[in-house]
């Protein structure tokens, strides 16, 4: 090893060397994965991220892996945490109810998030648990391979779009995830929790929920 003492390279996303080397690890575990159940094996045995020793279950992805939507949230919370499923709280109830404004439901979407174990006490990730879970959420996506993604709030939309831009700024514009060798149209909108907060602001994601059902509906002939 190097002495402490010994400048750093400079990794591109500036997180310490040894993330970027848990980062690069990732990578190449996701990559071997060829399927849902691949992946879902390599996250619980992934020992890189430190969440996964404060978390209480792995929260891998709830829905229909063949879904045409696959929705992307932030990090667990209390409940998903307990019941090791994405989005089961208050703000997933209130996802349900968006979805089901829109004819949707759990049976024709599929639902990641960020991180698959929750940060404790619910804080913001870090970037270096960030670039150390987003090669499994990629491969994640590779594998669904969803014909749109939502993004659900700023953190996912940041990740995902790799900007620094605000949720206000990019929520209902159609964007563009590349992943592999595939674009993938990526809508972003604002985050259920922070709707519990903010109520008034439904009537934007209720303006992104019909942009999204326009985006599924064939023209009609
Ligand atoms: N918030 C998220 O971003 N994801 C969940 O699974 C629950 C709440």
């Amino acid at each position: 090893a190097a002495p402490a003492s010994a400048p750093r390279p400079a990794s591109p996303s500036a997180i310490p060397l040894e993330d970027a080397q848990a980062a690069e690890n990732a990578r190449i575990l996701a990559a071997r994965c060829s399927t849902l159940e691949e992946l879902r094996e390599a996250l619980a045995n992934f020992e890189g991220c430190p969440l996964r020793y404060t978390a209480k279950n792995l929260v891998f992805a709830d829905g229909n892996p063949k879904a045409r939507v696959m929705m992307v949230g932030e990090a667990p919370g209390r409940d998903e945490d307990l019941q090791g499923l994405p989005f089961v709280g208050r703000a997933g109830q209130l996802l349900d109810r968006m979805l089901a404004s829109i004819g949707l439901d759990r049976s024709s979407v599929y639902i990641v998030n960020t991180l698959p174990w929750r940060p404790p006490g619910n804080r913001t990730p870090t970037p270096a648990e960030h670039a150390v879970c987003m090669p499994f959420v990629e491969r994640h996506i590779e594998l669904v391979q969803p014909e749109v993604l939502v993004l659900l709030g700023g953190v996912s939309a940041k990740q995902l779009l790799q900007t620094g831009t605000g949720i206000m700024r990019l929520r209902g514009k159609w964007a563009t995830v590349r992943i592999g060798e595939r674009d993938i149209p990526a809508l972003p909108t604002l985050h259920p929790a922070y709707l519990l907060r903010q109520p008034a602001q439904k009537q934007l994601v209720w303006r992104d929920l019909l942009a999204l059902k326009a985006r599924l509906t064939p023209p009609s002939a």
